[in-house]
């Protein structure tokens, strides 16, 4: 049977893109029900309706960057709604707090562009950059209760350059964002996941 993804957004929506451009054909056996952001004017809800898909603003009612009180039941009552297995943070930047997590355990993954646990946060690309590193990535993992963090479902290397500036990196890590964040899903998808003493386990796609 067919994931319903829920996919929360704040902003230009590649990862978006991207998970509706594979579940169309068929590369992953998912499909995004519905879109929901906290920013009226993100990009990623123009994406979202242009493919007919669903796009729903919906008032964080704060400036915090927590999702809490009423705005945390409206995204919940609308993914509910929307028969949601799976929400995707794509560049969501909210913080998910207990009852959403609790509502959503183990079906709540999330998308950051560096190798967890290093550089979590805002600008995870011109951390790397600035630390030196030689190696930085992206990282799907489920979401619990710290930012950022969470059991590693999967990551993916990238070489950092010499010449690297926080825009080229970006783009070699995001090519990589848009591949695993689809493999973690599929894997979800066929029922591969596994979690163990808080570690995840996964089979390959092809066993
Ligand atoms: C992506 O690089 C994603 O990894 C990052 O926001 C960007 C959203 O881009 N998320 C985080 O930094 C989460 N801490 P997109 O809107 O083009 O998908």
């Amino acid at each position: 049977m067919s994931l319903n993804l829920g996919v929360l957004v704040s902003g230009r929506g590649t990862n978006l893109q991207s998970l509706i451009d594979k579940s169309t054909s068929g590369e992953i056996d998912a499909k995004v029900a519905v879109v929901l952001s906290d920013n009226p004017d993100a990009y990623a809800l123009k994406r979202a309706r242009k493919a007919g898909i669903p796009a729903i603003y919906i008032d964080p009612c704060t400036t915090k960057p927590v999702l809490v009180g009423e705005a945390e039941v409206e995204y919940m009552k609308v993914l509910n709604e929307y028969k949601v297995d799976l929400v995707c943070l794509a560049g969501f930047m909210r913080i998910i707090k207990e009852n959403f997590l609790n509502e959503f355990k183990w079906r709540l993954m999330n998308i950051h562009p560096a190798l967890l646990p290093s550089f979590k946060g805002l600008h995870a690309q011109k951390q790397a950059l600035e630390y030196g590193v030689r190696f930085s990535g992206a990282t799907v993992h489920f979401v619990t209760g710290h930012v950022d963090g969470g059991p590693i479902i999967l990551q993916a290397v990238v070489p950092v350059y010499k010449d690297d500036t926080e825009e080229t990196l970006s783009e070699r890590i995001l090519a990589e964002e848009h591949r695993i964040y689809a493999e973690a899903i599929e894997l979800f998808a066929k029922g591969k996941i596994e979690i163990r003493d808080n570690r995840v386990i996964t089979g390959g796609l092809d066993e």
